[in-house]
């Protein structure tokens, strides 16, 4: 396997970064997941436009680093991967402990892929459980939720706690204790055929595979709404399911212990579910 690192590929054993990286002292820096289909990255300027808008909400500069399109390029044709996960990390580049202001260097930037493997097809047919964390999301007065940053001490922290219970992932509330998504995931909920998740201002990321959803639903016919969830907008759902890059549309069974709706994936996931799949096969030229 080879990987991009700040300027050219190498092989796995010489990808390494300085110990005193910024991203590994503070966590201080950002990434992007990406879809690979057909050898072709799923709205890859989309993916370009978040990573942008996230180095700009953290006043990271991303003076010097390579052409991004041209790295994922050589990369996947390096490693001869079409249907893959990319994860683009960049850093505020090498540091000092305790220097908590002062970066001594350009950007670190590593682009990696492996094949793609969605989730487990018995978790994807029979619906997840997902846990109502106890830890709150971190308030978008401390870091907008818009930035796809590499801190998340609290998310691993609550989706340990929902792994204890076993649940797949873990839902998070803010301060008003309304619903805001999952730890790697954005949230939607179905009643009586209306479709809501949170609004991403303020509240979610901005998910890529969210906004498709958003885009495919008035074509299956399906309204929706970006909205508030409080609790029992989820618990007394008809349906519900999580989006992310690599676990597409992964429909709730079981939210903390108990059966949502009938307790399997309902007819809306489903069908966005399929439809999504369609989607990323067309445009990235599959169909
Ligand atoms: C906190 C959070 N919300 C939502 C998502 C889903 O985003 P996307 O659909 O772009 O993968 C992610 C993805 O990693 C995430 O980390």
């Amino acid at each position: 396997v080879r990987v991009f690192v700040n300027d050219r590929l190498v092989e796995e054993h010489d990808a390494v970064v300085s110990v005193f990286d910024r991203g590994f002292l503070y966590g201080d820096g950002i990434f992007e997941s990406m879809r690979v289909v057909a050898g072709t990255v799923f709205r890859l300027g989309r993916h370009l436009d978040r990573l942008t808008r996230s180095a700009a909400l953290i006043d990271l500069r991303l003076d010097g680093l390579p052409d991004l399109r041209h790295a994922i390029g050589t990369l996947l044709q390096a490693n001869r991967l079409r249907d893959a996960r990319l994860r683009v990390t960049l850093t505020r580049g090498p540091g000092r402990p305790g220097e908590y202001v002062a970066a001594s260097g350009p950007p670190t930037l590593v682009i990696s892929g492996a094949p793609y493997a969605g989730p487990d097809p018995r978790l994807a047919s029979a619906g997840v459980e997902v846990r109502i964390a106890t830890r709150q999301a971190v308030p978008a007065q401390v870091l907008d939720p818009a930035v796809k940053s590499l801190s998340r001490l609290s998310s691993v922290l609550a989706r340990r706690e929902a792994a204890a219970h076993g649940a797949h992932e873990a839902i998070l509330t803010d301060a008003a204790d309304r619903l805001t998504e999952g730890t790697v995931s954005n949230l939607f909920v179905v009643r009586e055929g209306r479709l809501r998740t949170p609004p991403s201002t303020g509240e979610a990321l901005p998910g890529i595979t969210r906004e498709a959803i958003l885009e495919l639903a008035p074509t299956a016919g399906i309204e929706s709404v970006e909205e508030p969830l409080s609790r029992s907008a989820l618990l007394e759902a008809d349906e519900a399911f999580l989006t992310n890059t690599s676990w597409e549309v992964l429909p709730i069974a079981r939210v903390d212990g108990r059966p949502l709706g009938t307790g399997a994936p309902g007819p809306v996931a489903r069908r966005l579910g399929a439809l999504y799949r369609e989607l990323l096969h067309r445009e990235c030229g599959d169909a």
